[in-house]
Order: C-alpha cells, then sequence, then structure tokens
C-alpha cells in the first residue's frame, strides 16, 4: 500500500465511476448500495444486507480474515460490480481539525505527514492518512486552509485490503464513516454546522460536521442491543418483540405500560448525556486561533435505531436542539418520478453506503 494513502489505491477510469459501489462494513452488517444515473441525479439501482458473522469483525478490527472470506465469497455477484468505495471504523479512526499555510495539494499532504505524531498516538509508519478541505475556504482567512485530517492505523488497514482482496474487490476508495454518512444526509453545498448522531447496534456515532467535512467524530458504546434486552427483560417477551416494540412504542408508548419507559430510558438517558458531552465540547473549546467553533444548528439521526418512536423528541428537549431523523436520498435528486424500493426506516440503515456510492460522482 501507497505510504499515508488510503484513499484512491487504484485511481478508477471515469467510465467505471457509476460502478462503484458503497460498501459499509460494520462489526454486525455488511451493506451496499450501487447507485445509476438518471435524469439530472442518481436512483438506487440496487442494495442489500449481510451479517457477518459473530467475532469475525470486532470494534471495528478484523480479527479473523477466513471467517469472513467463508461468509462473503458470493459478495462480488451480489453486488455486480468488482469496485467498491468502503467505509473504515470510527472506532478505530483519529479525526482532527487543523488549520495549515495556503498550499499546494502535494505539499499539504507532506505537511501533514510530518505533523502526524503531534497530532494523534501515532507515528507516520503506522499510520494511513488522508484529508479533506472545509467548503467556502475563501471567505474565511486567506493564508490559511482548514483541513480535516482523518487518520487510521496502518495495520486496521491492511487487514480490510487483505479480506476484499480474498473476496475479489477492488477497493477504489477507504473512508471514515462518518465521513461517508455525512455526504449522504447533509444537502450538498450546505455549510452549516450539524451534529450527526448514528444510532447503530452495539455503538452510537457521534460527528460534527462543518461546511462539508466531518471534523469531530467519535463513537460510544451504547447501542439499541442495549434497549432490546433491557424491553426484554422488563416485559419478558422475546427479543424479537422486544425489538418492535422498542421501534414503535419506543419512548411514548409508556402509557400503556409502565414497565417500557423506564427499561427503555435506562439506556437513552445514558446516551443522551454522551451526546450532551459532544455537544458541550464542541460549544466551549476554541479552536487553534482561539476562536469558537460555529454553532451547531441541529442534530441529524440516522442508523437503525433512529426512527425509535419519541426518540427525536426526547434528545430534541433533553439537549434544547431540533433532533431530526436523516433524508439518506437528499443527494439522489433525480428529475424523473422516482419511489426508491427501500423503506424509510430501513434507508436510515443505509446513509453510509449511500454516502460511500456517491463519492466521486456527486
Ligand atoms: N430489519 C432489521 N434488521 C436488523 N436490525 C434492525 C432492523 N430494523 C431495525 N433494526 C434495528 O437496527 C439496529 C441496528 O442498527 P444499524 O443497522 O444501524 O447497526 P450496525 O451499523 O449494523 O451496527 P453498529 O453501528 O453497532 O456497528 C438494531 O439494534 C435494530 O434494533
Ligand atoms: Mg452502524
Amino acid at each position: 500500500m501507497k505510504k499515508g494513502v488510503f484513499h484512491r489505491i487504484f485511481p478508477p477510469p471515469k467510465f467505471l465511476q457509476m460502478r462503484t459501489a458503497g460498501l459499509d462494513i460494520s462489526d454486525h452488517s455488511i451493506r451496499y448500495v450501487n447507485l445509476i444515473g438518471a435524469r439530472n441525479g442518481f436512483k438506487i439501482a440496487s442494495f442489500g444486507a449481510r451479517r457477518v458473522p459473530d467475532g469475525t469483525i470486532e470494534s471495528g478490527e478484523v480479527k479473523d480474515i477466513d471467517g469472513l472470506v467463508k461468509a462473503f465469497n458470493g459478495l462480488k455477484a451480489d453486488l455486480g460490480t468488482a469496485f467498491v468505495n468502503v467505509s473504515l471504523p470510527e472506532e478505530r479512526a483519529y479525526i482532527v481539525k487543523l488549520r495549515t499555510p495556503r498550499l499546494k495539494r502535494a505539499e499539504i499532504r507532506t505537511g501533514l505527514d510530518l505533523q502526524l505524531s503531534e497530532h494523534v498516538p501515532l507515528s507516520s509508519s503506522e499510520a494511513v492518512f488522508d484529508y479533506d478541505l472545509l467548503g467556502n475556504q475563501n471567505k474565511k482567512r486567506r493564508g490559511y486552509l482548514d483541513v480535516a485530517l482523518s487518520v487510521m492505523p496502518r495495520s486496521s488497514v491492511e487487514k480490510y485490503l487483505a479480506f476484499l482482496s480474498r473476496i475479489k474487490l477492488l477497493p477504489m476508495a477507504f473512508e471514515i464513516e462518518a465521513q461517508a454518512t455525512a455526504r449522504a444526509v447533509i444537502p450538498k453545498g450546505d455549510q452549516g454546522t450539524f451534529m450527526i448522531v448514528d444510532l447503530g447496534e452495539t455503538r452510537t456515532g457521534i460527528s460534527v460536521v462543518e461546511r462539508e467535512v466531518v471534523v469531530l467524530s467519535s463513537s460510544v458504546n451504547i447501542g439499541g442491543q442495549l434497549i432490546t434486552v433491557s424491553i426484554q427483560k422488563a416485559l419478558s417477551v422475546s427479543f424479537e418483540e422486544a425489538e418492535r416494540i422498542k421501534i414503535e412504542k419506543g419512548l411514548t408508548g409508556g402509557k400503556q405500560d409502565d414497565r417500557l419507559f423506564p427499561a427503555i430510558m435506562s439506556v437513552v438517558a445514558a446516551l443522551r448525556d454522551e451526546i450532551g458531552k459532544h455537544f458541550m465540547y464542541w460549544h466551549t473549546h476554541k479552536d487553534q486561533d482561539g476562536e469558537s467553533h460555529p454553532p451547531i444548528e441541529k442534530i441529524i439521526l440516522c442508523g437503525g435505531n433512529a426512527p425509535m418512536h419519541g426518540l427525536g423528541d426526547y434528545l430534541s428537549s433533553g439537549l434544547s436542539m431540533e433532533a431530526e431523523l436523516a433524508n439518506v436520498m437528499v443527494n439522489i435528486r433525480s428529475l424523473d418520478e422516482y419511489i426508491p424500493d427501500i423503506n424509510f426506516n430501513e434507508s436510515l440503515r443505509y446513509a453510509t453506503a449511500i454516502g460511500l456510492a456517491l463519492r466521486d460522482i456527486s
């Protein structure tokens, strides 16, 4: 692997770019999305998910390549293409917002490489990194560029590469999960500041997006499975039934059963506190020039637990900030009458895969 670069390993010829699938790999599932061009936009041509065998990926680290290869040997046939943009887990990633002198692209990369170990607990040889320039640079200080640096341990990325190569997939780009998600849920061109909360199965991703670039990202080990198990115990129902109750009744179903609200609240209150901490951090810490960060305008919720009934309202009132469900189709604009095959709640689990599929083509 080329030193210090984790994207554009095989620069795709233009004509192939449309056939690059988005591939979101988590501890529990692999999800993919294929987009095709439509009048003035895109359509979802195909999408799907497969369960990742327990223990093969743990906290974003590939633990059992053979197990993964056995489970996903047919994935290339499902995708209909060998070319994929792949997400890397937030748990392993470091994202740092920096200001650099206004240099040429190649010089920025060299400069960042030299100062890498000042910002993350990895040396240049142990790390692979990429960077994004925040939007609207000209209107800000002319001598500087605002940059978001993303860094991953090289050993983690190499394990993903080895797995993908064994199932004959060619990664065009690797990208930190939060950045791909942001590309799907923030309307293209919107220069605002938003918090994205991705409520998964065993973890919740919390990130801040400023001028279309993720500048803060972290992951907390609180996920929807904890809520389901808590409901399962409190109401003595099956896991499947608890899953249904969680999404459909959620925080507003307590009137029918007064054991439900406390069961859910025991987990969701901890989650709200974690989100609140990140919120406070963003608003109280200054940037490297001693300036305040732009205020967060709203919280955007995605992931499989986002549609839990009453969750958005609870977070909104607890954090005094609008919290709304993501529209993962916002950048898949097409002038054709197009109703995607995916239902709204399910679409919230595909935000990352959609963002990856939109990379380089939107
Ligand atoms: N059809 C479904 N299959 C599985 N889970 C579903 C489904 N519909 C909703 N869910 C909910 O989605 C949650 C999983 O969310 P998501 O798919 O975003 O997680 P993940 O990205 O696979 O995992 P993680 O982010 O923890 O690594 C589960 O807790 C479950 O409650
Ligand atoms: Mg997830």
